[in-house]
């Protein structure tokens, strides 16, 4: 799996754990690509979800990890840009359904009320994790459709 195309990015609230984050998937052989931003100094969120989530919508990137201070803003912002599916996960089990059932191409992270060696659990859990297909495939491609 370390040959996988990773987008990362992250605001202010989300820098730190994104940098160790990149970091330790680089180490493990993913190719990464960090879209910022680049520092603790204030930004808005929605600037660095849209560059990811086009990443994967134009093929890329293969996932995309976004981490801000909930994560709630950057799933926001990524689930506007047609062919997304970015679920905000706070633990590894839900990190193992979101792409078991849902077919997630972006987990977004909370770097401010998640720890981060349990963020770097999720992050393992989502990208080993292979969609189910079958009954889940209908239901995914009706959210899709949901798009127009
Ligand atoms: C920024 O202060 C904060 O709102 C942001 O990091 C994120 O938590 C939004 O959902």
């Amino acid at each position: 799996m370390g040959s996988l195309r990773i987008a990362v990015g992250s605001d202010h609230g989300g820098f730190e754990q994104k940098e160790q984050i990149a970091k330790r998937l680089t180490a493990e052989g993913y190719e990464v690509t960090d879209f910022g931003c680049p520092s603790t100094e204030s930004v808005d969120y929605p600037d660095y979800a849209a560059p990811v989530a086009q990443a994967i919508a134009r093929g890329d990137a293969d996932f995309g990890i976004l981490v801000c201070g909930t994560g709630i803003g950057m799933m926001l912002a990524a689930n506007k840009v047609k062919g997304i599916r970015a679920a905000n996960v706070t633990s590894v089990e839900f990190a193992h359904l979101a792409r078991e059932h849902n077919n997630a191409n972006v987990v977004t992270l909370s770097g401010r009320f998640v720890d981060p060696e349990l963020n770097w659990q999720i992050v393992q859990e989502f990208l080993k994790t292979e969609f189910a297909g079958g009954r889940h495939e209908r239901r995914v491609a009706k959210i899709m459709a949901l798009e127009g």
